[in-house]
C-alpha cells in the first residue's frame, strides 16, 4: 500500500482539528498544532474541546494506530512534514478588515524552522490576496525550496467530519504543478471533483461561497416578513423557489437567521475588500441588514404580544436552544443572544435548555440554566424554539402544553407544522406563515 504523507496542521480549531483527524483517517501521518497548551494536553487523552459529530471516534481511532498527534512545537511539526496546512483563526478587526497577525507569525515561525521541500497549504479563511503576502514572508525567512497553495475548506459545523469526506469539490490554488499533485494525490481517496485554480481566485471562491449562502438566507428571510403581511407561506415559496435547479433548494429555511463565526465575519471581510478596491459594497451590507431585521422582527413580534398583558417584565419566557445551529455547542454569533438580551432588557425571566451548548453560554449569559427541555418549559408564559435540535421536533408537545403556564409557542425556526399546533390547542407563532 501506498505510504501516506508527513502533514503538519497548524491551529487545531474547528477547522484544523476536524481537517488534520481526517487526514490521518485516509492514511497520513499527521501532528496538529496548537499554542493552547490546555487544548493539546487534553487531545493527547482524546479529551475533544468542541462538540462535532463522529470526531471523538476519529480522534480516538487515529490516534491510537498512530497516525495523529498533538503538539504545541510549530518547529518540530514543521520538520517532521511535507505539508504544512495553515488552520489558524482569522478574526474580524473592528472595522471588519481581517486580523492577519496570527496566520503571518505561524507562516514566519514555519519558514525559520524549514529543513528541507515545504508545501504550504492555507486552509484559513483569508482576503483576496492575502497567499501572495503569506508567500512574501516565507521568502524572506526561508532558507530552503518551498511552494504555496491555497486550499479552502467548506466544512459545516456539525457536519464538519461528514462535509470533509464528502466534498461536493476541492478547490486547490496553486500556481507549482508539483504542489497541486502532491493534494490532489492527498485527497484522491475521497474521489471528489477537483477544481485547479490560481491562489487569488481560490481565495475568493471561499469568501463568496459563504457571502452567496448567506444571501440566500436573508433573502428567504426578507420574504418570510412580506408573506406575514401578504398572508403568503414562506415554506411554500421556498420549496417553489428551491425547485428550480438554478436556484436549488438549500438554504432557503427561513428563520431567526445566520450566526455562528463564518458568515458574519466573512461577509464583513468581502464588505471590507470591495469597499477598499472602489466597489460598491451595498449587496452584502444589505444582506448583513435583514439578518439582524429578522431576529428584531422575532423579538418584536414577542413583546408586541404580551403588551395586551402589561408587557414582559416579571414574565417567564422559556428557551429551547442557544448554539447557533444544531449538532454544535458553538454559540458565537448565535441569534439566541440577542433574542434573550433583548428579553432580558424587558425584564422577562428567562430558563434556558440547549443539549450541548449550555456550558459555553454559561460563560456569556447569565439565566437560569435547566437540565431538559421539559423543565424548560415548565410553568413559562411562553416557549421559544430558538435553534432547530431534533429532540425539540421529538418532544411531547401535550406533555409541553400541560406544564406550560400559556400554551403559547414562538418558533424561530418554523419546526412544526401550523395545523397541528393549533389542534393541539397552542397559541403558536412562526417566521413568514
Ligand atoms: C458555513 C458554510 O456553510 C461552510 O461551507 C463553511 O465552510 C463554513 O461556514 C466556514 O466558513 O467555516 P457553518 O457556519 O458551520 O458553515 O454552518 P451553516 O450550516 O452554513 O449555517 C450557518 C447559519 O445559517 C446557521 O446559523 C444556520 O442556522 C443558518 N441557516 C442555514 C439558516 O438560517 N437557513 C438556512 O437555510 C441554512
Amino acid at each position: 500500500m501506498e505510504m501516506g504523507k508527513n502533514i503538519a496542521v497548524i491551529g487545531s480549531g474547528y477547522v484544523g482539528l476536524t481537517t488534520g483527524t481526517c487526514l490521518a483517517d485516509l492514511g497520513n501521518k499527521v501532528i496538529c498544532v496548537d499554542n493552547n497548551e490546555e487544548k493539546i494536553a487534553g487531545l493527547k487523552n482524546c479529551k475533544i474541546p468542541i462538540f462535532e459529530p463522529g470526531l471523538e471516534l476519529l480522534i480516538k481511532r487515529n490516534s491510537l494506530e498512530k497516525r495523529l498527534e498533538f503538539s504545541t512545537d510549530i518547529a518540530d511539526a514543521t520538520k517532521k512534514s511535507d505539508l504544512v496546512f495553515l488552520c489558524v483563526g482569522t478574526p474580524p478587526k473592528e472595522n471588519g478588515e481581517t486580523d492577519l497577525s496570527a496566520i503571518e507569525n505561524v507562516t514566519r515561525e514555519i519558514a525559520k524552522a524549514s529543513n528541507g521541500y515545504k508545501i504550504i497549504v492555507q486552509k484559513s479563511t483569508v482576503p483576496v490576496n492575502t497567499a501572495v503576502g503569506l508567500k512574501g514572508i516565507m521568502k524572506q525567512y526561508i532558507k530552503t525550496e518551498f511552494d504555496t497553495a491555497v486550499n479552502p475548506e467548506f466544512l459545516k459545523e456539525g457536519s464538519a467530519v461528514y462535509d470533509f469526506m464528502n466534498p461536493d469539490r476541492i478547490v486547490i490554488g496553486t500556481e507549482s504543478e508539483k504542489a497541486y499533485a502532491e493534494l490532489a494525490e492527498m485527497y484522491k481517496p475521497l474521489n471528489a471533483p477537483i477544481l485547479h485554480t490560481d491562489i487569488n481566485s481560490a481565495e475568493l471562491i471561499k469568501h463568496l461561497s459563504n457571502a452567496m449562502l448567506a444571501q440566500k438566507i436573508s433573502t428567504i428571510n426578507l420574504i418570510a416578513m412580506l408573506c406575514e403581511k401578504t398572508n403568503a407561506d414562506i415554506e411554500t415559496v421556498a420549496k417553489g423557489v428551491g425547485m428550480d435547479k438554478r436556484i436549488g433548494p438549500d438554504f432557503l429555511k427561513a428563520g431567526i437567521g445566520y450566526g455562528g463565526f463564518c458568515f458574519p465575519k466573512d461577509l464583513d471581510a468581502l464588505i471590507y475588500i470591495l469597499k477598499k478596491n472602489g466597489l460598491d459594497s451595498g449587496l452584502f451590507e444589505k444582506v448583513r441588514d435583514i439578518n439582524y431585521d429578522i431576529r428584531n422582527h422575532f423579538a418584536r413580534k414577542i413583546s408586541e404580544r404580551f403588551d395586551k398583558e402589561g408587557g414582559l417584565e416579571g414574565k417567564i419566557i422559556g428557551i429551547l436552544g442557544l448554539a447557533f445551529k444544531p449538532n454544535t455547542d458553538d454559540i458565537r454569533l448565535a441569534p439566541s443572544t440577542d433574542i434573550i438580551n433583548k428579553l432580558k432588557s424587558k425584564k422577562a425571566k428567562i430558563k434556558a435548555y440547549d443539549p450541548k451548548a449550555m456550558e459555553n453560554s454559561r460563560k456569556i449569559l447569565e439565566m437560569e440554566y435547566c437540565d431538559n427541555l421539559y423543565s424548560a418549559a415548565e410553568n413559562c408564559d411562553a416557549l421559544l424554539i430558538l435553534t432547530e435540535w431534533q429532540e425539540f421536533k421529538d418532544m411531547d408537545l401535550t406533555r409541553i402544553r400541560g406544564s406550560m403556564k400559556k400554551p403559547l409557542i414562538f418558533d424561530g425556526r418554523n419546526i412544526y407544522n401550523k395545523e397541528r399546533m393549533k389542534n393541539l390547542g397552542f397559541e403558536y407563532y412562526c417566521i413568514g406563515r
